[in-house]
């Protein structure tokens, strides 16, 4: 007979933290949320550690080039997806870690004889009040002057006027030479009071604008997750069907860790490439695996002593329909408690402690919290990370309001790579384990990341934590009845600020 567990499925609104003893010296900002990604001896050595403990999800709808960029800036790790060719995974990676903090490529560009009224039009739809005017009009065209919106008044000058009458001309412009540190630029920047200098090959042709506003980015993002060459660090997806072939090519790029991406970890093809990685790669490279819900699934995952990190989650993603469709999961609250408890139990037996990742179905910045209390290292999220201006998909207007198209790796939509790959389409997909959907546009990735961290931090500090891993261990969690939870939200109030009742908790509701 089938066992039933004598525990019901629990999520994580069904906790809430109660509140420990603050000290007198505790403050936001000073708590550290670092975090190990790496097995190591115990959870202080790990010689890989993201610097916030947020990482976006392997799909295709979430983490490319630059959404993994801006997650990266603000101390986060992207897994960029594996439901694509290997070439364009690798080129997505090489992208990143290619990246230049400070220089960026010049997306908004002009040539002399435009007229205003064009450059007017370029300058909305991109954003941007500063384009260089290059030969071809091209980001890597010679240079021949840049054109600012303060070169121009809209409703006095003549709109049919050509860039050519209105620019600053290149012999004007403050430049620099193509290899200048970044440190000098800046100090360029301010000798000359300047907002904007153009990087330019020995030619004189454009090859990279730095902003004065970036430098105070910077400033204010000092947590960026680097590797030892000042590169952003990116991580990438895998599956158990090409990573003979996808492996090498992603450690060829410089990615800095992999992970299996599949909706059940338990199985012995997974077993087989991680077994396959540490042979050909030895343990130079961060690897997690999952998905798994059970102590026995991490038990069998670790076993052999091969992996770094394990991911906890099946079924409860905000696209997900596993449970439908095949009656398999659990509540996320339950496997993580399941799971964690046996990873301290391992770490104190074996002396190797395995970071846990706790993946999908978090909708509000509370359950993040409470996955972490309740012992996650970090978290991988999708839906969160898909409402942003950085995820790859377009801005899609829909009866007024803003939206992102966001669907799932088991969609017919995302497999359907597969066809125009080699060897791959064969494979049919009989079912579907995902949705495909819209979610609302909050705007920038560092607005959501911040406002998120900033109540995490907040959290931790009610707790008397200084980082997470005192976080996990003085936690003190309590179960909520219905009741409760609807006492936790505004009662009997109508909020005018918006016109309607706010749901204050889950992040772009009712936007
Ligand atoms: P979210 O943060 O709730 O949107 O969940 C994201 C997670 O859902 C991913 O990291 C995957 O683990 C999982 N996932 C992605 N695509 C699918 C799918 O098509 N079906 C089921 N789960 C999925």
């Amino acid at each position: 007979m089938a066992t039933i567990l004598s525990d019901i499925s629990r999520t994580f609104s069904e906790y809430l933290l109660i509140p420990r003893l603050t000290r007198g010296d505790q403050r936001p900002e000073l708590v550290d949320l670092s975090s190990p990604l790496c097995s190591l001896e115990d959870e202080e050595s790990s010689h890989f550690k993201i610097n916030v403990p947020l990482v976006s999800a392997c799909m295709q709808a979430v983490s490319g080039a630059d959404l993994a960029i801006a997650l990266a800036r603000q101390g986060g790790l992207s897994f960029i997806f594996c439901s694509q060719p290997i070439e364009s995974q690798v080129d997505m990676i090489q992208q990143v870690k290619s990246h230049k903090a400070g220089f960026v490529a010049s997306d908004t560009n002009a040539t002399v004889d435009m007229s205003l009224r064009d450059v007017l039009v370029l300058m909305r739809s991109s954003g941007h009040s500063t384009v260089p005017v290059t030969s071809d009009g091209s980001a890597t065209g010679f240079l021949k002057g840049i054109i600012t919106d303060r070169d121009f008044w809209e409703y006095e000058d003549d709109m049919s006027n050509k860039v050519m009458q209105h620019m600053t001309p290149i012999q004007d412009v403050i430049s620099a030479s193509d290899g200048i540190s970044l440190r000098d630029a800046n100090g360029l920047l301010r000798k000359h009071k300047k907002e904007c200098l153009p990087i330019l090959s020995p030619e004189g042709n454009l090859v990279a604008l730095v902003f004065k506003k970036d430098y105070e980015d910077h400033r204010r993002h000092p947590l960026e997750l680097l590797d030892d060459s000042k590169r952003l660090r990116v991580g990438a997806a895998i599956n158990t069907h090409d990573y003979v072939a996808r492996v090498p090519a992603l450690v060829g790029a410089g990615v800095d860790a992999l992970c299996f991406d599949s909706s059940d970890g338990f199985n012995e093809h997974q077993m087989e490439g991680v077994k396959w990685i540490r042979k050909n790669f030895g343990r130079a490279i961060t690897l997690g695996v999952g998905n798994i819900v059970s102590a026995e699934g991490f038990d069998y995952l670790v076993e052999n002593d091969l992996i770094d990190f394990v991911k906890v989650g099946i079924g409860g993603g905000s696209i997900c329909i596993t449970r439908e469709q095949k009656g398999i999961g659990r509540g996320q609250a339950s496997a993580l408690m399941d799971i964690v408890e046996r990873r301290n139990l391992h770490a104190k037996d074996s002396g190797r402690y395995i970071p846990i990742c706790s993946d999908g179905g978090l909708s509000s910045d509370t359950q993040i919290v409470i996955a972490l209390a309740m012992g996650a290292d970090f978290v991988m999220m999708g839906r969160y990370f898909a409402m942003t201006d950085e995820s790859p998909t377009p801005k899609t207007s829909i009866n007024g309001q803003m939206y992102k198209p966001y669907w799932g790796e088991g969609t017919r939509r995302a497999q359907n790579w597969q066809r125009y790959s080699d060897n791959r389409g064969s494979r049919q997909m009989i079912f579907e384990e995902g949705v495909d959907a819209y979610v609302p546009l909050v705007g920038p990735l560092s607005e959501l990341v911040q406002t998120t961290l900033y109540k995490l931090r907040s959290t931790m500090v009610n707790v008397g934590a200084d980082n997470l891993a005192q976080f996990r261990e003085q936690a003190i969690l309590t179960m909520v009845s219905e009741q409760s939870v609807e006492e936790a939200g505004t009662s009997n109030v109508r909020q005018f600020s918006t016109g309607r009742d706010v749901d204050n908790t889950d992040w772009g509701n009712g936007v």
